[in-house]
């Protein structure tokens, strides 16, 4: 298996997804030769190549060399004439292929390709751009078992990663972690309001909530007891906690959780046959 120093990476698009990842990747001890990027537009690639010092090419055939791994980090719409530009110095070079495009399936790229290759399907969510990112990842059968150890390497730069075992479950990651900032974001709104219509300061109502969400999230993840434990460690009975829990519970507040993800989830499914 490659040692991780030698792996070779080539980005196709270098825009804020791309930018992400090869900053984490510098995090985690990758040096300026193993990285190369390609970016039609120019003041893009003279901002990765302040930033990174990486060789940046405005011709995704330029220097192409021996990729072990080729990151396609462009918008979905996209990736086909992406991947047909490419595709000879892949059936030449066999690189795994890792996709960050939500909703391109591995069968739309393999038909794309016209030749079986080893594709990796990820799909990560805007805190990685802090490093933060939760990601889901599908791998075809072609993908081999150093291939996944690669792709995971790249991913942990930018965050936490899980693999599925079945490519339908990437409409369920969507809906969870593609989708799920903005769920938090919506939330933290909502929280933060309520606070100011009670007549806290925007100043004093923004801190808390935010520190509340930071603290809570924390709490969860390095606890090793259920939810439910969680919340009975704040709720007494018929205190305050209990209070605001029976309105959420009169107004079924699980449920338009549900209701919620289950819609996200649908339109992820109805997206990846749309662009069949
Ligand atoms: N940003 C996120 O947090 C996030 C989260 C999850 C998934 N993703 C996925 O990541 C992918 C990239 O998103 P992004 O936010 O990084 O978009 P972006 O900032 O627009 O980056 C894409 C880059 O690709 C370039 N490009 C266009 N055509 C190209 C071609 N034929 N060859 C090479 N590069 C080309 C674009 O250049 P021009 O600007 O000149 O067109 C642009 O700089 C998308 O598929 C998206 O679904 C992003």
């Amino acid at each position: 298996m490659k040692s991780i120093r030698d792996i070779q990476i080539r980005f196709i698009g270098a825009g804020n997804m791309a930018t992400s990842l090869i900053s984490g990747l510098f995090n985690k001890g990758f040096n300026t030769n193993q990285i190369k990027a390609t970016n039609p537009n120019y003041n893009q690639r003279e901002y990765i190549r302040s930033q990174f010092n990486i060789q940046v090419f405005d011709d995704n055939n330029e220097h192409f060399g021996w990729p072990d791994v080729v990151v396609m980090a462009v918008k979905p719409q996209v990736m086909k004439t992406a991947l047909m530009e490419i595709r000879d110095n892949i059936q030449h070079t066999q690189p795994l292929l890792v996709s960050v495009a939500a909703g391109i399936t591995t069968s739309q790229m393999q038909d794309w390709l016209q030749h079986p290759n080893a594709i990796i399907r990820t799909m990560p969510n805007t805190p990685a751009a802090i490093g933060q990112g939760a990601i889901g990842m599908y791998a075809n059968n072609e993908v081999t078992d150093s291939q996944r150890f690669m792709c995971e390497q790249i991913m942990d730069a930018v965050g936490t990663s899980v693999w599925v075992s079945e490519e339908s479950d990437m409409d369920i990651v969507t809906a969870l972690s593609g989708s799920g900032p903005a769920y938090f974001f919506t939330f933290i709104k909502a929280l933060q309001a309520a606070a100011e219509e009670l007549g806290l300061s925007a100043e004093n109502a923004a801190l808390l909530t935010q520190q509340t969400a930071v603290g809570a999230s924390l709490l969860a993840e390095r606890s090793d007891v259920s939810m439910d434990v969680l919340i009975d460690q704040v709720t007494s009975p018929q205190g305050t906690t209990h209070a605001a829990l029976m309105q959420w519970q009169h107004l079924d507040f699980e449920n338009i959780v549900k209701q919620a993800v289950v819609a996200a989830c649908q339109r992820s499914a109805e997206l990846s046959s749309d662009s069949q």
